[in-house]
């Protein structure tokens, strides 16, 4: 299969991580016969240095006229203090825009190998984690209208959260058709006993579900579902949730899995082609240095075969690769535990091309 990647390295340990998930894409195409071609955008703080502005319009180009992007990190103390309207973040929230991604999915699944590392008591960590939360990333109250005024001498605010049907009922598209490449189980999160667009999540959810019978839809209070992750994660498949509640939840989802360098995720809009990246950021502290874990990416570059580009095979590969490699004893500074064998960032990257 012939696809067009658009890479954006960015900023910090973003070049050196991107580096070795391209590697892991290249031994891909090599033992399956496709033909990736890797566009190499600029964009974040390195942008901002170069043209003033952290998304220049090639760069958006570049990633509209992709099948997919695969981002590092972008930001760092270096552009603290620029412009806000510049700010390198803003390069993501405008391609986000601009490719209509509103849907991310963020995985959360612990490496059997690397159980000691989670938070949460080894005997529910043995149950297993392995879900996905998909949030909906551009509505509710995050983007509703916001104001600050006096009443009666003091300070008040408002946020209104708001969503339409037709925003909710494609998030819901989105969940149900993740649920149908896991394990057909979808629990919707909502305040519905309080919430207006709860109420009318929950009714869009169950009218959508009617198209997929296949799959099992289950409402959950998003109160009680921040309890039931910690205290029985391996209830769940797929999480389908509104933006804010998403946020908070896939942050806790994240951590109870250990560490930040692991996880991928990826921003999904109506057609199949989205971005996809790492969870964590540009790591200025230990950039430059060799010594960033690139198994979130490479992971994230398996997402993208998998949701963008149907190659469910392709992922498995690189999973098991990166399992097999825990397994075996391998290990970047992050993670690294006593007996084990400790990889720089490129030998990591090696080390899963060498499994694949
Ligand atoms: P961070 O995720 O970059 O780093 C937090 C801690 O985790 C640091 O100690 C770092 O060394 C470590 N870490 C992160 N990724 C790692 C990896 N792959 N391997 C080993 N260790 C790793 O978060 P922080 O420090 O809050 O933000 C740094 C910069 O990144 C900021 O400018 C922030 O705005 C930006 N950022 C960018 C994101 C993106 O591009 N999507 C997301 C989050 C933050
Ligand atoms: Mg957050």
């Amino acid at each position: 299969m012939k696809k067009n990647i658009a890479v954006i390295p960015g900023d910090g340990i973003g070049p050196e991580i991107v580096k070795e998930a391209v590697k892991v894409l290249k031994a891909i195409e090599k033992k399956y016969q496709h033909a990736f071609t890797y566009t190499e955008v600029c964009a974040g703080g390195c942008a901002i240095d170069k043209y003033g502005k952290s998304l220049p319009e090639e760069s958006l180009q570049a990633c509209l006229d992709s099948d997919s992007v695969l981002l590092g990190a972008v930001g760092g103390p270096k552009w603290d203090n620029v412009d806000p309207s510049i700010r390198p973040e803003k390069a993501l929230l405008g391609i986000r825009k601009e490719m209509g991604l509103y849907a991310n999915l963020r995985p959360a699944k612990i490496f059997p190998q690397l159980a000691a590392a989670s938070p949460l008591r080894t005997d529910i960590v043995e149950n297993g984690i392995d879900f996905m939360v998909v949030r909906e990333l551009t509505g509710g109250v995050y983007f509703g209208e916001k104001k600050t005024y006096e009443v009666n001498g003091e300070l008040y605010a408002t946020d209104n959260m708001c969503y339409y049907e037709h925003e909710i009922k494609r998030i819901a598209h989105t969940a149900f058709q993740t649920a149908r490449k896991r394990n057909h189980k979808v629990i919707s999160v909502d305040k519905a006993n309080v919430l207006d667009t709860s109420r009318l999540w929950r009714k869009v959810m169950h009218e959508v579900a009617k198209e997929y019978p296949d799959v099992e839809l289950q409402d959950m209070l998003v109160d009680n579902t921040a309890m039931q992750i910690v205290k029985n994660p391996a209830q769940f498949d797929v999480i389908v949730t509104e933006n804010m509640f998403g946020d908070i939840l896939s942050d806790e989802a994240s951590m109870i899995t250990g560490s930040i360098g692991l996880i991928p995720s990826a921003s999904l809009g109506e057609s199949k082609r989205g971005m996809y990246e790492p969870i964590h950021g540009s790591a200025p502290d230990i950039a430059g240095q060799n010594i960033a874990n690139p198994i979130g990416t490479i992971l994230a570059a398996g997402m993208m075969l998998k949701y963008a580009f149907d190659m469910d095979e392709e992922n498995a590969v690189i999973e098991k690769a990166v399992a097999d490699v825990l397994s075996d004893g391998y290990r970047t500074g992050d993670i690294m535990e006593e007996g084990k064998t400790k990889l720089f960032c490129d030998e990591m990257g090696d080390k899963i091309v060498e499994y694949i």
